[in-house]
């Protein structure tokens, strides 16, 4: 069985290294061919045309940005690709109704297809400690689930396709809405003058913490938000992403729409590659 990774971004790349480390075949495709170099010495093969990893591998696993990526990777708009006995695995973050789209599009060029978002980051990547979340059927999920072992102890079904990707979608909205709200009270204790410790220590200790606050704190405090797990830019498409899902629905999004503000300061402050923690220097420039 040969798997394929499609994108080796922050998360397809350790994804692909885990695979072969647990003794996979894995081949992968890449749009910046260079970044595949390291994975080529690693021992993948390695393509910067995604129609040979679609040939050539069984399972296909895409880690691309957004849906407009894996339309365009899958070439899903034109009628001249055929996915007969390939299986996808989406596992990036997309919108539910995306996913339902590219569901149709893969099983009507012969493919089958499930959806796997994931909470967590490179870390738990490298230590397969991922927070799996799968959109298939039951089927699917028993025939599919050693495999996403690889990325967490134990993958979760939650139900028929679309519903993993609306949980994913769920639980960014609290990094935003979380990585914020901490943003504002922080910069108000600084403002103040209060004692950032004696802050930490009073919120350690009541019901409104989240361990968030504290993974975060450091780099607010000091400004630094190189070397992102997670960038602002992608931050502000699940929250596009959740908007426009939660507007559909009928939601009040108010609060959001003020974040997504707030985000978008951030990338006016060229800090859109960068950890998305940088929302607190969106909140006190
Ligand atoms: N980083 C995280 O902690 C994290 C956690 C959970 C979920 N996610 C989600 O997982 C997905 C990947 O995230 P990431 O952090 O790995 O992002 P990333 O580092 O920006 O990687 C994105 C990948 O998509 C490729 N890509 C984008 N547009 C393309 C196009 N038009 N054609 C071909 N390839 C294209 C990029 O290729 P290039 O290298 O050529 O740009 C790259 O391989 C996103 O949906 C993200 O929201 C990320």
């Amino acid at each position: 069985m040969k798997i394929g990774i499609l994108g080796t971004g922050l998360i397809g790349f350790p994804l692909g290294l885990r695979l072969l480390e647990n003794n996979y075949t894995v081949i992968a495709y890449n749009r910046t061919f260079e970044k595949l170099l390291p994975l080529q010495k690693a021992g993948i093969e390695v393509f910067n045309q995604p129609q040979e990893v679609i040939e050539k591998a069984d399972i296909l696993i895409l880690m691309l940005t957004n849906y407009s990526a894996i339309i365009e990777v899958l070439e899903l708009n034109t009628n001249d690709y055929n996915l007969t006995n390939k299986t996808v695995i989406q596992m990036g973050t997309i919108a539910p109704d995306e996913s339902k789209k590219i569901a149709q599009e893969v099983i009507k060029k012969g493919g089958e297809y499930l959806e796997a978002p994931v909470l967590g980051s490179i870390p738990e990547v490298k230590n397969g400690t991922l927070l799996v979340m799968v959109g298939s059927t039951e089927n699917q999920f028993k025939k599919y689930y050693n495999l996403l072992q690889n990325f967490s102890p134990e993958p979760q079904l939650i139900g028929e396709i679309g519903t993993a990707s609306a949980l994913k979608l769920a639980l960014n909205q609290l990094i935003s809405s979380l990585t914020t709200g901490f943003s504002l009270s922080l910069a108000l204790i600084e403002k103040e003058g209060v004692n950032v410790e004696k802050f930490m220590n009073i919120l350690r200790q009541s019901a409104l913490y989240a361990p968030t606050f504290d993974k975060k704190l450091k780099r607010m405090l000091e400004g630094d938000f190189t070397n992102p797990n997670f960038p602002t830019k992608h931050l502000l498409k699940d929250t596009e992403l959740f908007l426009n899902q939660a507007q559909t629905l009928g939601l009040n999004t108010d609060s959001l729409e003020g974040i997504k503000k707030v985000i978008e300061k951030a990338i006016e402050l060229g800090l859109e590659n960068e950890d998305y923690s940088a929302i607190y220097q969106a909140i006190i420039s």
